[in-house]
């Protein structure tokens, strides 16, 4: 076809050549090609014409198109000029403004935005045209807000974009309203707070119980253990005359020397009196030395910041004391270390616990089983005091505990 036309255009074109040499030599020459060239001319400016009309209905199918996805798109979507006037307002915006689109358009921009941060973000478009980027996220620190038509603010999330179009600039937002999401998130935080304060209060529980019954144990206990004491060295000196009576009164007597260590050790493992009467410094030096007793591992124990240990508050000692005593269990149960290093003391404005040891490490993986609670309760109670904590491979290859909690943090938040 195309092939067909070219051709009959060069035949046309040497017969116009012909037709031009002879010129009136040859009226009827001159005349059919006169004819034929207007024929030709009027097919050419048909098709011109046809081909005109298609491209139109074209741009019109896609711009057609373009609006409807605009118009199915989820977020509202507003498009302004460089006065910030409203030139394309989709479905979503007409939902989430609550105006009409026939309404918004030709306005300005500034009736969506409520009254105080009108010149701000003025002035931040403004900026934002004179950047030439051509899009990004806008209020990523803050909070965005904006106003419904009925004078209702609500909490968004928006991102800008521009473009030049025929000489002519157009900014368009992209929006979202957030206010489910942010209600939806306040009641998280909330709930997650509800959680820790009652976390901390069940573990404070527990921590006064312990101690109530420590000090039974070891007052009480102690007291009724002495008195019996004294009545069996009684008896042992009225039956110092019968071999086998006097015996069994030794014997009685080493027993009650046990129950008596016996006592006082489970009366010291639910809570040493001494954090309470010495204070953390002597107790956490008490506590390494019987942990060294007890187990292979070679224990060195530092202290430094002279003093300043006094003045911490009960439960930052507590915590202290606690998270020494796990991290202590957990190198005697999973280190498989030779020697172990604590350090207490004031570092800044903080206290400051370290225990190290030179033993296999620890991987993120331990640091997560499901299962182990005493890292996790450690990092519970600090955070909560408004301390920090870290856990990780130490500098030597074994595992390293660093806690940092401000001496006169109280209990529960106010
Ligand atoms: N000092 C340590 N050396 C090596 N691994 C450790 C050490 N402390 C803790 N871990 C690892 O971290 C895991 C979690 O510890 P923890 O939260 O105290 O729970 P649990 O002691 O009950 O297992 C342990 O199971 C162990 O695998
Ligand atoms: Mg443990």
């Amino acid at each position: 076809m195309v092939g067909a036309g070219s051709a009959a255009l060069v035949a046309l074109l040497i017969l116009n050549a012909v037709a031009f040499m002879r010129g009136l030599e040859s009226p009827w020459l001159l005349g059919s090609v006169i004819v034929a060239d207007m024929v030709v001319i009027g097919v050419g400016v048909l098709i011109a014409a046809r081909e005109v009309l298609v491209a139109g209905d074209r741009v019109e199918a896609t711009q057609a198109h373009l609006e409807a996805i605009v118009d199915s798109a989820m977020d509202a979507i507003i498009t302004v000029d460089v006065s910030q006037k409203i030139v394309l307002f989709n479905r979503a915006a007409e939902q989430v403004f609550q105006c009409r689109r026939d309404e918004a358009i030709g306005s300005a921009l500034d009736r969506f935005i409520p009254q105080r941060f009108r010149g701000a973000h003025r002035g931040h478009i403004e900026h934002f045209g004179k950047t030439g980027v051509t899009s990004r996220r806008m209020g990523d620190v803050t909070t965005l807000w904006a106003l419904r038509a009925g004078g209702q603010e609500f909490p968004i999330e928006a991102s800008i974009s521009q473009a030049g179009e025929a000489g002519e600039h157009f900014y368009t937002v992209i929006l979202r309203d957030i206010t489910i999401r942010r209600q939806r998130e306040d009641e998280l935080k909330r709930r997650e707070q509800e959680l820790r304060d009652l976390s901390a209060r069940v573990l404070e529980a527990r921590e006064e119980e312990k101690t109530l019954i420590a000090r039974e144990l070891h007052d009480e206990l102690g007291q009724l253990l002495t008195a019996l004491k004294m009545d069996v060295s009684w008896l042992r000196e009225r039956v110092v005359a019968d071999a086998e009576l006097s015996k069994k009164a030794v014997e009685m007597n080493a027993m009650l020397d046990e129950t008596v260590s016996a006592t006082r050790r489970i009366s010291a493992n639910l809570r040493p009196l001494m954090l309470d009467d010495l204070g953390l410094a002597d107790a956490a030096a008490w506590l390494v030395e019987e942990f060294g007793k007890r187990s292979s591992i070679r224990c060195t124990y530092k202290e430094f910041g002279d003093g300043a240990l006094d003045n911490v508050s009960k439960p930052v000692a507590t915590t202290m004391y606690r998270a020494l005593q796990e991290s202590l269990t957990n190198i005697g149960r999973h280190s498989a270390a030779k020697n172990a290093w604590v350090m207490l003391g004031v570092e800044g404005n903080m206290v400051s616990l370290e225990v190290e040891d030179d033993g296999r490490g620890i991987s993120p993986e331990d640091i997560a089983k499901a299962r182990s609670l005493g890292l996790k309760g450690m990092r519970e109670r600090i955070t909560y005091l408004g301390g920090s904590f870290e856990v990780g491979r130490a500098a030597r290859g074994g595992t390293r505990v660093h806690v940092k909690v401000p001496p006169g943090a109280a209990a529960v938040h106010a």
